[in-house]
């Protein structure tokens, strides 16, 4: 992901000697978390998600709870100088919901960065100053991510389709097996030539709230 950005975290106007609390939803492994921890001395950042695959050794100043983003959150009002939402595709159903809790729990003149191939809403949800930027990972540029992406999926479709596939479709674990090693194959295969367009958008709560 941070490759998108040419390796910056972020691409929201944040202050950097000034942001001092810092949220990634779906955090995953953890590692732009702990990236921006690093980067931020001063942030107190906190990576969420439902999977407790984060490492326990981290920077003094991030840390990883478990939380259901689809839940109602349970920070404090008016708390985040920074909210990141980095890569949720097909796990959230009611998006304008998710946002309705993370406008509560962004400070006033916070901000807010949502990076997915397909995001809408912040302006709903009451976030101003709302700008989109449509990254397309067939550019030549992009490559390598596209490349990164391939290793991810390929190493992930066992999980995922297990996840869904399992739990809502009944099948068996050899049904999807077999069905991720065609994912697989398909996935390496060069002659086709698959590419997504990727979306950041990114919005601010208004200073007077
Ligand atoms: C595609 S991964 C992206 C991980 C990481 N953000 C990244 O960019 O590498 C999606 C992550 O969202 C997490 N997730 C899915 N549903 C969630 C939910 N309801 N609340 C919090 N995290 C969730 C998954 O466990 C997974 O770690």
């Amino acid at each position: 992901m941070t490759r998108l950005f040419d390796r910056k975290l972020y691409a929201a106007p944040l202050d950097k000697d000034k942001i001092r609390t810092a949220l990634d939803i779906g955090t995953g492994t953890g590692v732009w978390a702990i990236d921006f921890a690093d980067e931020h001395p001063n942030c107190t950042v906190t990576g969420t998600d439902i999977s407790p695959i984060q490492p326990s050794w981290v920077p003094s100043n991030a840390r990883f709870e478990i939380e259901d983003a689809k839940k109602e959150w349970t920070f404090q009002p008016n708390y985040f100088d920074y909210i990141h939402i980095p890569w949720l595709t097909g796990t959230i159903a009611d998006w304008p919901a998710l946002y309705k809790e993370a406008y509560k729990c962004t400070a006033p003149g916070g901000w807010i960065e949502h990076l997915d191939d397909d995001v809408e809403g912040l302006k709903e949800a009451g976030f101003t100053n709302v700008t989109t930027e449509v990254i397309y990972s067939d550019d030549p540029k992009m490559k390598q991510v596209g490349l990164n992406l391939s290793a991810t999926l390929t190493h992930d479709v066992d999980g995922f389709l297990t996840y869904l596939l399992h739990n809502y479709e009944n099948w068996t674990p050899q049904e999807i097996h077999n069905y991720a090693s065609i994912m697989r194959k398909e996935i390496r295969e060069r002659k086709i030539h698959s590419n997504s367009k990727w979306r950041v958008v990114r919005g601010q709560k208004p200073l007077d709230t």
